[in-house]
């Protein structure tokens, strides 16, 4: 039986998904990301994705998690909101779990999130609480993307094989969410079987919160509807980008991939 192939991504590609905007752009064109991220524990998640996604060009980023302190402080463009998310205003896309923690108000709120009809980042905690309850994720009809790390992974029932695109192929397919396993050798599955293999990246991205900092990424990219499997895989191939430049001076940490992803972006335009 004849396997969809795997791609790998090009600058070139990648810069489709970066267009400077246009004339008749405005910020709601140009995508607004919703995000649930943080906590009074883990303010930094809240911080790190949210800059990220107003850093990938974001028209307007709404913030409606609960380290709000935190996200005033460090980023005035975004828009603070106390709403529920179903309330929160005019959002393309939401990034939700990084830093939330599991308890019932995050769960309610991931539900919440999950039951709108607008493409879906569910990362860290969300991804935690979404393997106890897969059914809120089956039963979406706009796109969703898992962002596990390995253990993350492991939660939905079986562990990463060998074959990485094949495991992330079968939770794709069995939850009908795009999935991008992260890690060395980060891949993207589709639920139709469509894969892509990253191919920028760096071992100096494993350090805490580079992976707050993709979901934002990859929240902003999705907002302007772009098709899930191949965004996913274009905010990989960005984040990566940032990776490398931000390790050529030194060792990294994930606020130096925020500081990082404007200049990535404008390279990456370029090389497109
Ligand atoms: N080589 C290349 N890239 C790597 C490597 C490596 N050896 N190790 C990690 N990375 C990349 C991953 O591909 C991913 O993009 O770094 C990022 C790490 O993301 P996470 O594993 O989500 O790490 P982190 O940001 O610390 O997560 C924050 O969420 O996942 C939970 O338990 C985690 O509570 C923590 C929080
Ligand atoms: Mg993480």
């Amino acid at each position: 039986l004849a396997r969809p192939r795997a791609y790998q991504l090009t600058d070139d590609d990648v810069a489709a998904h970066l267009e400077p905007p246009g004339d008749g752009d405005d910020k709601y064109s140009r995508g607004v990301v919703g995000i649930v991220a943080g906590s009074a524990t883990y303010p930094g998640a809240a911080v790190l994705c949210t800059g990220a996604a107003l850093r990938t060009r974001a028209g307007l980023v709404r913030y409606a998690g609960t380290a709000a302190d935190g996200v005033r402080a460090s980023w005035p463009e975004a828009i603070v909101t106390d709403a529920r998310p179903g309330d929160a205003g005019r959002v393309q896309a939401w990034v939700v779990g990084p830093g939330t923690g599991t308890d019932d108000d995050a769960r309610s709120v991931l539900a919440e999130v999950l039951a709108t009809d607008l493409p879906v980042v569910v990362d860290a905690d969300a991804l935690t609480m979404a393997a106890r309850e897969p059914d809120l994720v089956r039963r979406r009809s706009a796109p969703t993307v898992l962002t596990p790390h390995d253990r993350e992974f492991a939660r939905f029932g079986a562990e990463v094989g060998a074959d990485r695109i094949g495991s992330a192929r079968r939770l794709a397919a069995d939850l009908g969410a795009v999935v991008l396993l992260k890690g060395n050798a980060t891949v993207v599955a589709d639920p139709d079987g469509t894969a892509f293999v990253n191919a920028t990246g760096t071992t100096d991205l494993a350090t805490a919160g580079t992976g707050d900092v993709l979901s934002g990424i990859l929240g902003a990219l999705l907002a302007t509807g772009t098709p899930p499997a191949e965004t996913a895989a274009a905010a990989a191939h960005l984040h990566g980008r940032a990776g490398q430049a931000a390790g050529e001076s030194g060792p990294l940490i994930a606020g130096d991939l925020v500081r990082r992803l404007s200049p990535t972006v404008g390279r990456v335009r370029g090389l497109g």
